[in-house]
């Protein structure tokens, strides 16, 4: 059975910072309270020439440039996103039309909310394993500013707009497992398209509770199927909701802190952006280098989770 590696990374950022001290002036709000609860001091939003497929775009070109392949070499095209700018072209078809990927590859989208970069990732591999493709372009992107009820204080804080991209390639090395799941439900975190589609409604402590115990269910499961644990690996990248998640995580696992990377302080929540955004964070600034094994936790929507463990090959 082959499996997959990742051989490039990009990302692409809006424009717009949004501090928590702007957001103070729109609701009843304070850089102290946002702080405190998620670590968030500032997240992006797009701006009035920015939408989520050209954020995918540009991401996706980063990625494909970064891996040494051409645009000619990607076999798989999918995007993971809630927030995509039409509900019909996909998001992905407007990645390969903007960047002239061939005509005879699968190309679409995939919503698993927050964990939907690992699902892309995982659906890849299992179209590359199966077919003569040896790569596949996964991007995670959203636009949940257009998604927020910027009158409600207890979501808009939260979230912010951006997109990750990798590309991904066959390999016969071992060392890969992954996990993805779904406990199907509308009582702790929706969206639209009901009476308010703007209106995200989430209770914040239900989530709490799911994200702490589904991180070490999902990085147990990548021990037992790999073999490796997080002391094996440079780092662990998990979904970038709140601090306080993670740092609870780390408590319970007794994890040594160093390795669970940490952005939502600059980037907010970005739902399926998140991951593959820290990731091009930690292979751009050297903490990830080719050859070293990560393991990524996706969890979030639906509900939905996902982990892998992978190896970051680098450049072709
Ligand atoms: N500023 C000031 N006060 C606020 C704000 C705000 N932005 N938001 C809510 N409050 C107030 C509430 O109105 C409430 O006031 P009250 O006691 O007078 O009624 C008080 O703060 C407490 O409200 P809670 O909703 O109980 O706030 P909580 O302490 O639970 O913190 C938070 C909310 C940070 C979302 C928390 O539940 C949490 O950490 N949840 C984890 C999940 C998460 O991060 N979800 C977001 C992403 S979902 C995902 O990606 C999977």
């Amino acid at each position: 059975m082959k499996n997959v590696e990742i051989l490039g990374t990009g990302r692409a950022i809006p424009s717009k910072v949004v501090t928590n001290d702007d957001l103070a002036k729109i609701v009843d709000t304070s850089d102290e309270w946002i702080s405190t609860r998620t670590g968030i001091r500032q997240r992006y939003f797009c701006d009035e020439n920015e939408t989520a497929d050209s954020l995918a775009i540009e991401a996706a070109k980063k990625a494909i440039e970064a891996s040494g392949l051409s645009k000619d070499d990607i076999g798989v095209c999918i995007c993971a996103t809630l927030s995509g700018d039409y509900a019909t072209p996909s998001m992905a078809c407007m990645v390969q039309s903007t960047l002239q990927l061939r005509e005879d590859i699968a190309t679409f989208d995939v919503n698993a909310a927050c964990s939907g970069f690992l699902y892309g990732i995982e659906i890849a591999r299992g179209m590359l394993c199966c077919s003569g493709e040896k790569y596949a372009l996964v991007i995670g992107c959203e636009q949940l500013s257009k998604l927020l009820d910027m009158n409600d204080r207890s979501t808009c804080v939260l979230f912010g707009d951006g997109a990750g991209a990798a590309v991904i390639g066959v390999t016969d090395d071992a060392t890969y497992a992954s996990t993805l799941g779904a406990r199907g439900g509308q009582e702790i975190l929706a969206n639209g398209p009901g009476p308010d589609p703007s209106n995200i409604q989430m209770d914040g402590k239900a989530v709490f509770k799911f994200a702490t115990s589904i991180i070490p269910k999902c990085i147990d499961e990548l021990q037992k199927k790999s073999g490796f644990a997080v002391s094996d690996v440079s780092k662990v990248v998990c979904h970038q909701a709140n601090e306080r998640i993670i740092d609870f995580v780390i408590r319970r696992m007794k994890a040594d802190p160093e390795k669970f990377y940490k952005n939502m302080d600059r980037y907010g929540n970005t739902s399926a952006a998140s991951v593959p955004i820290a990731l091009d964070e930690l292979v751009r600034n050297g903490s990830i280098k080719d050859g070293d094994l990560l393991m990524m936790v996706g969890f979030g929507g639906g509900l939905t989770w996902a982990g892998a463990l992978i190896r970051y090959a680098g450049k072709k």
